[in-house]
């Protein structure tokens, strides 16, 4: 079916998910973080829009996404929903929303849900793989994220490239067959060796998303702003850039300032008459 013909089709599900991937058809994923920019991905034709915690970074202008708190995502999440008709809208659980204790963690999780969210993504390995269970039994879906994680910057020591080595490869593959036991309906492969992606994905049954682990994944994830030139700053290879909303943006609201400075915007036809139909008053 094509993509044109999906977009009028019914709600996204976790099972419109599975049956793309059995039938070989890539999975399209794309982040949002407000209901403009939603409503637009999702008239795209997008599978799955997720509201990431990297908003900290692109609508926060913090460096990491480690200060995006649970009420942050609820907040974003709650914009999001308002703008999607049909694609799949899945949550990234934040820093420390699911790291501390395991209540607090199914808490933060239902919470996502009833603010829209229809799946939840955790990045982790082994020690998630009871909570992906749970959540799972209690009917909230979860995408496990693995490889590059960019909640544990600080101990991966930067944004690095994982599994390049034999032994790292061998951790991230053994890491993804265990988010697939816990009962993960699909996996996020970030910053991996695109042959360690291929045989991730050849070696588990559910679907990979990937994003900077190559063409081999059953999907591809990026993050809006990236793949729509807004920031003439980032610019990794991993990224394919398809407009150039920065400067776009740009010339709009010069030319915009332009106008309004020589007065050529607002004209009379941007503007309101008085009403000129007279009232009688009186006796007159
Ligand atoms: O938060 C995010 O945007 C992500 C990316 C991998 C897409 O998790």
């Amino acid at each position: 079916m094509s993509t044109q013909a999906r977009t009028s089709s019914n709600k996204v599900t976790i099972n419109t998910l599975r049956k793309l991937y059995n039938t070989d058809e890539k999975i399209t994923a794309v982040t949002a973080y407000d209901f403009t920019m939603a409503r637009m991905l999702d008239s795209a034709g997008v599978d799955i829009i997720l509201v990431g915690d990297s908003l900290g970074m692109v609508v926060q202008g913090e460096k990491t996404t480690l200060p995006v708190t649970i009420e942050h995502m609820l907040y974003h999440t709650s914009c999001v929903t308002k703008g999607v008709e049909r694609a799949h809208v899945m949550v990234d659980m934040p820093f420390m929303s699911y790291q501390s204790s395991f209540d607090l963690a199914v808490e933060n999780a239902g919470k996502l849900v009833k603010a829209g969210a229809q799946s939840v993504k955790l990045e982790g390995g082994e020690e998630i793989t009871e909570l992906i269970w749970y959540l799972n039994k209690i009917g909230i879906p979860v995408m496990a994220h693995i490889g590059l994680k960019p909640q544990s910057i600080h101990s991966m020591g930067g944004y690095k490239i994982q599994g390049k080595s034999k032994t790292d490869a061998d951790t991230i593959i053994e890491e993804a067959k265990l988010m697939e036991e816990a009962d993960a309906f699909a996996l996020l492969l970030e910053g991996i060796p695109l042959e360690v992606a291929q045989e991730i994905t050849n070696s588990v049954s559910i679907p990979t998303i990937g994003i900077s682990s190559g063409p081999h994944c059953s999907g591809q994830i990026l993050v809006s702003y990236d793949l729509l030139g807004a920031n003439p700053d980032f610019k990794p290879k991993f990224v394919k850039q398809y407009t150039n909303l920065n400067e776009t943006v740009t010339q709009a609201v010069a030319s915009y300032c332009q106008d309004v400075k020589s007065g050529q915007f607002p004209a009379e036809h941007n503007s309101f008459h008085q009403n000129l139909v007279m009232v009688k008053t009186g006796s007159q």
